[in-house]
């Protein structure tokens, strides 16, 4: 055992002094205290130091001079998994461990530079999470991508491996935060947040109750995530009102998950369903909802918390009537021949995946293929429609009304001017 000849080699003296953490005298530890320090005092603050899980446990030992450094094992969640099973099988069933699957599965993914995917500098810095499949393990390899191979790094990061770290709400900051998914500027300027924070620096006492993101999606440090509505805001079986109805499959054949000629399911149909993008049955969407009210009723009414979410639940009707009246607005421009059809669209009609290389592929090359508007209408559902439900479940009535609803209906303003334009001056 590593520990007890650690021991020995350590002596007698250094036993009597070294109480806290054990210095393990290895190779590895002695070279990496020069040329990489910093982490080396990370990895003995954490848990593994103290408890004999060294570099190599996780590196491997094949590596040990400067030259064949690429020998050492970059430690995939499998390595993780030896001796944290079960929030390895958790993460495993869980939202994070779609997250490469899913971003691979979207066409603006494709259009992208590859510094911003496997190179983890742009979608695949936030999208890395998730157990990769030994296939897509060598196709990085083959690309060249050699880093970014552990979601459990995301966090409780690195070296210090910290429970306390991963407990923080900050910990899901970086990649909960922006353009289409501000749950962080939500949630840290509504009372909640205002109250953990007021806590924190001691203006509220230690016990008050101040739920933070890990609250009310970690509960009891389960890590398989999962919410109701997921990031779509579109759920089956379709609503029974008949206007909201019609309004969610326009939305739907505008992401190409029905097809718009058919009404039958489109190509991203499949890849909704296998990555999970939203709840398919009426079981699952109430198994989220019905446990985050259970959570909610820890601090409030049920009663209460029932009928909050439930008035988020009915603002989807407000936020897609306009929706789908901007989609309608530029698919008429399509089917009139005023925007034409890229070549790599699945159809010819507004498609909300490409994100903002509207115009798909041909646009990158030929600039002036890319419609401005439909540049608009993709703001006006990720970043706009987003924030208007996301606001409302988080709590937040600045971002559900003037940065969500408000900007929806400036957007369809826009799409209306901009139509009208379109139409009169286009020469056929
Ligand atoms: C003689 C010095 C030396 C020893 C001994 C050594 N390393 Fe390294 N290691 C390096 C250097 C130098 C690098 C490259 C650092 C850089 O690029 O700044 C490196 C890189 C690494 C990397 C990163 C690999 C990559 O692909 O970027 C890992 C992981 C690593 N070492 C782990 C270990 C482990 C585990 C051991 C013990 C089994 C060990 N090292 C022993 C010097 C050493
Ligand atoms: C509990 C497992 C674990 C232990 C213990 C561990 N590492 Fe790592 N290490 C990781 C993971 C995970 C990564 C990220 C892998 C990736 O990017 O795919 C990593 C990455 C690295 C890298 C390359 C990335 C960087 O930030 O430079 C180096 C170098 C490295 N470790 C050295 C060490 C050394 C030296 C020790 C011992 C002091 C050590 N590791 C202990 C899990 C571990
Ligand atoms: C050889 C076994 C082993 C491996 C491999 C291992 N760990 Fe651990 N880990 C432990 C032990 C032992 C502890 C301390 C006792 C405990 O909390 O279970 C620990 C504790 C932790 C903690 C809690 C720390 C705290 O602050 O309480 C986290 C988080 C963690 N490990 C993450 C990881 C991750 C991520 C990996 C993979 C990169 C990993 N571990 C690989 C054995 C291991
Ligand atoms: C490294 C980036 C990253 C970090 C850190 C991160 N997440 Fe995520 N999270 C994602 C991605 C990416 C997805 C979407 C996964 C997919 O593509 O299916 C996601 C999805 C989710 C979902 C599921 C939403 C749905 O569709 O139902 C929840 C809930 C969630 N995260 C909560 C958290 C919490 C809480 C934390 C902090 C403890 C956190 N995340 C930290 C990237 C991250
Ligand atoms: C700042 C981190 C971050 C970046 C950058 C990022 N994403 Fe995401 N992405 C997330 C998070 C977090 C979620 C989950 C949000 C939610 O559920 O509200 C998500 C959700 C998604 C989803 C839906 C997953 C699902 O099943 O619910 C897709 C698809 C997606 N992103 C693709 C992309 C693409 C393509 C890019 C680059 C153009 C990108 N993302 C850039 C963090 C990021
Ligand atoms: C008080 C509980 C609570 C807190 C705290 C909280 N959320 Fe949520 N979150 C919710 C509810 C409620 C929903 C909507 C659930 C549904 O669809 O029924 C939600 C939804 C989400 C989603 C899916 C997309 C969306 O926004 O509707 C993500 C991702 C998410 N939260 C991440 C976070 C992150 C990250 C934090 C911390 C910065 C956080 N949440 C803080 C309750 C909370
Ligand atoms: C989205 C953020 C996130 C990711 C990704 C994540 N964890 Fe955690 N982890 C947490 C949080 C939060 C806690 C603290 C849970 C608690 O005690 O309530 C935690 C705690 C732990 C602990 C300590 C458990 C205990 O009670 O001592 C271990 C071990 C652990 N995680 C392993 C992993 C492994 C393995 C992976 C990858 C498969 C992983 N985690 C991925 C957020 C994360
Ligand atoms: C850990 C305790 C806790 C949890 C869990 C919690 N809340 Fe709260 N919530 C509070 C506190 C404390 C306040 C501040 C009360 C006030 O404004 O007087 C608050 C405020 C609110 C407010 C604003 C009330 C007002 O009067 O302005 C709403 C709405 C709300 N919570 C809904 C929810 C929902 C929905 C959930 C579950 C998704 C939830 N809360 C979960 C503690 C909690």
């Amino acid at each position: 055992m590593k520990l007890f000849k650690a021991a020995l080699a350590l002596g007698a003296f250094a036993l009597l002094t070294t109480s806290v953490s054990v210095v393990v005298a290895d190779d590895c530890i002695d070279c990496h205290t020069k040329e990489t320090p910093g982490m080396v005092s990370d990895w003995k603050l954490s848990e593994h130091s103290k408890n004999d899980v060294t570099c190599a446990t996780c590196h491997g030992d094949a590596h040990s001079t400067a030259a064949d450094y690429k020998k050492a094992v970059l430690p995939s969640e499998q390595v993780c998994k030896e001796c944290h099973e079960e929030q390895f099988d958790q993460f495993s069933h869980g939202k994070h461990n779609f997250g490469w699957t899913s971003l691979n599965a979207i066409p603006a993914t494709h259009i992208a530079p590859d510094q911003l995917m496997e190179g983890g500098g742009g979608c695949g810095g936030c999208h890395n999470m998730g157990i990769k499949t030994e296939a897509q393990l060598k196709e990085r390899e083959a690309q060249g991508y050699r880093y970014q191979n552990n979601s459990c790094d995301e966090c409780h990061t690195r070296h210090t491996f910290s429970k306390k770290e991963a407990l923080d709400p900050r910990a899901c900051q970086q990649c909960h935060m922006g353009y289409d998914h501000p749950q962080w500027e939500m949630w840290s300027t509504s009372k909640h947040g205002s109250r953990y924070f007021a806590r924190e620096a001691g203006n509220l006492p230690e016990g008050a109750s101040a739920p933070k993101c890990q609250d009310c999606h970690m509960k009891d440090g389960d890590h398989n995530n999962r919410t109701a509505w997921g990031f779509l805001g579109v759920r089956l079986p379709l609503p029974e009102d008949p206007q909201w109805k019609a309004d969610q499959i326009t939305i739907l054949k505008a992401l190409a998950v029905l097809n718009p000629e058919t009404g039958e399911p489109g190509p991203v149909y499949g890849a909704v369903a296998a990555v999970d993008l939203a709840r398919l049955d009426k079981e699952s969407f109430d198994k989220e909802r019905n446990k985050m009210i259970s959570i909610c009723s820890e601090c409030h009414s049920e009663k209460y918390a029932t009928e909050r979410l439930n008035l988020g639940d009915s603002f989807f009707p407000e936020i897609d009537r306009m929706m789908a009246d901007a989609i309608e607005i530029v698919a008429a421009l399509y089917k009139d021949g005023i925007i034409e059809k890229p070549a790599d669209y699945p159809f010819n009609y507004p498609f909300l995946l490409t994100f903002m290389e509207t115009g798909g592929l041909a646009g990158r090359t030929d600039s002036s293929k890319i419609s401005f508007i439909d540049q608009i209408l993709l703001q006006m559902y990720m970043k706009h429609r987003m924030r208007a439900y996301q606001g409302f479940f988080h709590v937040n009535p600045d971002y559900a009304y003037w940065y969500g609803y408000a900007q929806m209906t400036k957007d369809l303003g826009e799409i209306n001017e901009l139509n009208k334009t379109m139409r009169a001056t286009h020469h056929k």
